[in-house]
């Protein structure tokens, strides 16, 4: 392989064969290709584009750069991923649906990221809850309760997070095929047979409009089906957080209440949506919203999450009784100005508030707090009058908190005018 060839290639727009993608993402993998050839060539990438071909070829190159972990002695597995947002507590209701829904998910989950949570960290509010399983255990679990969630630690698509370092630091994190590839080689590696994509889109969400998330969910459908999965994607509405709270304890105290039937609506809908998506594409479409439905009415899919919790160290207790999850002390709230109609909260503005507060981290490894959050007390479209509050922020000891208040308030708009709120579900891809 003569790299320079390569990123010759690519600059002048000509597209790879699987055979030169496999030779440069080995060769970068092993530490043969430095850096700066690698820079170039994703630089070349993000001028140039790639084709439905070559993204797919690249994306199996990476999937194959580590483990791929084997799922095939298990009955109907399914994995969901979302691209990342606000409040987005949707992994912990619905893989429990699913796993009543006679699916099977052994599911690798992230931590936060920037101003996303992430689903492990959400988890971790539970005492006794542990992300690490051996590769036995986790098999084992997901068999006997059909339901495994571990943290990344495996040597899952290890040249994705070569590639991802590098990119963050050569402005060349924002480019299609390589959002795509590097989504899809993590869900590829992680051997579920049906993958459910929830794109989100809006101010919260690394896509914007519509058109971009139609085009990232078209592209990582495509990927899936090149690698032989069942992939369906939908794109949903992130301009606002979803559900009426982010933090992580509050998170899972709104996760456990959708499960026992309650819950915010649009959270509840989500669920049941990519519920719907999931039994379809796994081939069992028959009457699925209303046997996703029951699972929130009749109490099994709290029941298959509480067994799912105490297998993995959890303390049951806490899901039997949400209010024992601990939640910060401190409360301030956000008033209105003026009356009118709440026209937005920008997702964005949460998300990084949370953060200050310190529920997320800025670098690799810091601790966090589970305790701390936002509660939004009016969703967009409502009606307000001045002096109302529309946000409360739970802290500790003030940490972070007038730079939270701060982001808050930039975030809010207030208007005259009752808004046109977008709908959740924005469009079906698969
Ligand atoms: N999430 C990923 O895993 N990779 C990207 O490139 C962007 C978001």
């Amino acid at each position: 392989m003569n790299v320079p060839d390569l990123i010759q290639k690519k600059r002048t727009g000509e597209a790879h064969s699987a055979a030169e993608l496999g030779a440069l993402i080995g060769g970068y993998t092993r530490g043969e290709v430095p850096d700066y050839q690698m820079a170039a060539w994703l630089m070349a990438v993000c001028f140039q584009g790639m084709t439905a071909q070559e993204t797919g070829d690249l994306t199996l190159s990476m999937a194959r750069s580590g483990d791929l972990l084997d799922l095939g002695t298990l009955p109907h597995t399914v994995d969901k991923h979302s691209t990342g947002g606000v409040g987005d507590k949707t992994s912990l209701v619905l893989t429990p649906m699913l796993a009543v829904l006679g699916l099977t998910v052994a599911k690798m989950s992230g931590r936060g990221l920037a101003h996303t949570g992430g689903t492990i960290d959400k988890l971790e509010s539970i005492p006794g809850w542990k992300a690490e399983l051996s590769d036995e255990a986790f098999l084992r679990q997901a068999r006997e309760i059909g339901l495994a969630l571990v943290g990344q630690s495996r040597n899952l698509a290890p040249a994705d997070g070569l590639l991802y370092a590098l990119r963050d630091v050569t402005a060349t994190v924002d480019c299609l095929p390589l959002i795509a590839s590097s989504i899809m080689s993590k869900k590829i590696a992680s051997g579920a047979q049906t993958i459910v994509l929830d794109v989100k889109v809006g101010a919260g969400a690394f896509m914007k409009t519509v058109a971009e998330g139609e085009q990232l969910a078209r592209a990582m459908v495509d990927i899936g089906r090149h690698a032989g999965r069942n992939v369906r994607a939908i794109l949903t509405d992130m301009q606002a957080p979803l559900g009426k709270v982010a933090g992580n304890s509050l998170e899972v105290r709104e996760a456990l209440a959708t499960l026992r039937g309650q819950g915010p609506e649009d959270l509840r809908e989500l669920c049941i949506e990519l519920a719907v998506e999931a039994l379809t594409a796994a081939g069992s479409p028959e009457d699925a919203r209303g046997r996703a439905e029951a699972t929130l009415q009749d109490g099994s899919a709290l029941a298959k999450f509480r067994a799912f919790v105490a297998a993995q160290g959890g303390d049951p207790e806490y899901v039997d009784d949400p209010a024992l999850l601990d939640v910060a002390p401190g409360r301030a709230e956000l008033k209105a100005g003026e009356g009118g109609y709440l026209s937005s909260i920008d997702a964005l503005s949460v998300g990084r508030a949370v953060l200050a507060l310190g529920g997320g981290r800025e670098r690799k490894g810091e601790a966090i707090d589970h305790g701390v959050g936002v509660e939004l007390l009016v969703k967009p479209g409502g009606a307000v009058t001045a002096g109302q509050p529309l946000l409360r922020v739970y802290h500790r000891d003030e940490r972070g908190l007038s730079r939270a208040l701060e982001l808050l308030q930039a975030g809010l708009l207030i208007g005259p005018e009752r808004p046109q709120v977008p709908p959740l579900i924005l469009g079906r891809i698969g």
